[in-house]
């Protein structure tokens, strides 16, 4: 089967008209996956994870992309600009390639992982590297966007949230209501953002009975909203969240503030952690930022949060093969033979 996309299977919650190409790379429809183990783990009723690193690109930010994109090209726009920490960019420069634009990217020189600025690379985009962080990169790109004829791709963009609001609306069709909490990791705080409207709106409408409350977590370093003031210097392990001054930062202190949640930090060490309990535990490879979600549940629980009647979804949001060189960098080191059974055999014990 072929699969249709955001646009097609969600059109009418999206601002399409009848001149918005139905553009497609096969985004969305990600798996929603129970994890017994870390269940256990967590003290929760019922854990899910909603693999967003199933995208075409790898990241969530290919739901929002789609719209923006596929807006840009009903506006006549050739070229679109964003500045990213590496999924934004990667996800740009697919759609920009797919649909014939320019994509112009710009990145923190030394500040993305590898996996991503190859996937730019390969899809052919112009790629700026820039001296500075990432909220200097957003807001270069934004005085570029405003004097050029070029569309901004940033989650500052509306279509990028009406977008990335679909995940909210898998999750409850798939579990036929919303759950309970929704842990998601805070950069430049777009998705937690667009999962509140769409929560928001799917209850609306009545295809949701109720709402979750929304647990957005930032990394220690990086945790502006936590703090409450800009951090000028953001530093994490993360770099997909490294961000010291988030463009959305007002939408989600209203997703904490009317759902009932929070938004919380975790250590590098946490973070780092929770990336190996849900790989060894889950079978689950997610980057780095991505397993801020498990890292900030894990927190809450181990401080005495009882989860124990309650439907949680961690939000994955991208996959792990995008920063997989710092898995090998901290790897223990592991067996090289010569291609004999019973050397092999002797050093797995199995002689
Ligand atoms: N997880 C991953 C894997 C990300 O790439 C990002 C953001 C986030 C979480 C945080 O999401 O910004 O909406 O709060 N990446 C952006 C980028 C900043 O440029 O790719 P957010």
């Amino acid at each position: 089967m072929v699969k249709s996309g955001v646009l097609t299977n969600y059109r009418d919650f999206l601002p399409l008209t009848t001149a918005t190409p139905l553009i497609s790379l096969g985004e969305g429809d990600t798996p929603l996956v129970r994890c017994p183990g870390l269940e256990q783990e967590t003290g929760c009723g019922e854990l899910y994870f909603k693999l967003e690193g199933c995208n075409p690109t790898g990241s969530f930010k290919d739901r929002g992309m789609v719209v923006a994109i596929a807006k840009a090209m009903e506006a006549g726009s050739k070229v679109v600009i964003c500045a990213s920490t590496g999924n934004t960019s990667a996800s740009s420069a697919a759609y920009a390639a797919h649909c014939g634009l320019t994509a112009v990217i710009m990145v923190p020189k030394g500040n993305i992982a590898p996996g991503k600025l190859a996937q730019a690379i390969a899809s052919g985009a112009k790629i700026v590297a820039l001296e500075g962080n990432f909220d200097q990169t957003l807001s270069l790109v934004r005085s570029l966007a405003e004097k050029h004829p070029v569309t901004l791709v940033n989650s500052v963009n509306p279509n990028r949230i009406e977008g990335q609001k679909t995940a909210a609306f898998e999750v409850v069709d798939a579990l036929g209501d919303a759950p309970d909490y929704l842990f998601i990791p805070v950069g430049n705080a777009g998705n937690i953002t667009a999962y509140w409207k769409g929560f928001k709106e799917y209850q609306q409408v009545g295809r949701a009975g109720g709402r979750p409350r929304m647990m957005g977590f930032q990394a220690e370093g990086a945790a502006p909203i936590v703090h409450g003031h800009t951090v000028e210097e953001p530093k994490t392990i993360a770099s997909a969240i490294r961000i010291g001054n988030p463009a959305s930062w007002q939408k989600a202190v209203m997703a904490r503030d009317e759902s009932g949640g929070m938004i919380g930090m975790v250590s590098d060490d946490e973070i780092v952690a929770a990336r190996r309990l849900m790989a060894t535990k889950g079978g689950i490879f997610g980057e780095l930022a991505s397993s801020v979600s498990l890292a900030g549940l894990i927190k809450l629980s181990r401080q005495g949060m009882d989860f124990s009647a309650k439907r949680v979804v961690c939000v994955v949001t991208g996959t792990g093969l995008k920063d997989s060189d710092l898995v090998l960098k901290n790897s223990e080191p592991f067996l090289e033979l010569p291609a004999d059974l019973a050397a092999v055999e002797k050093s797995l014990g199995w002689d």
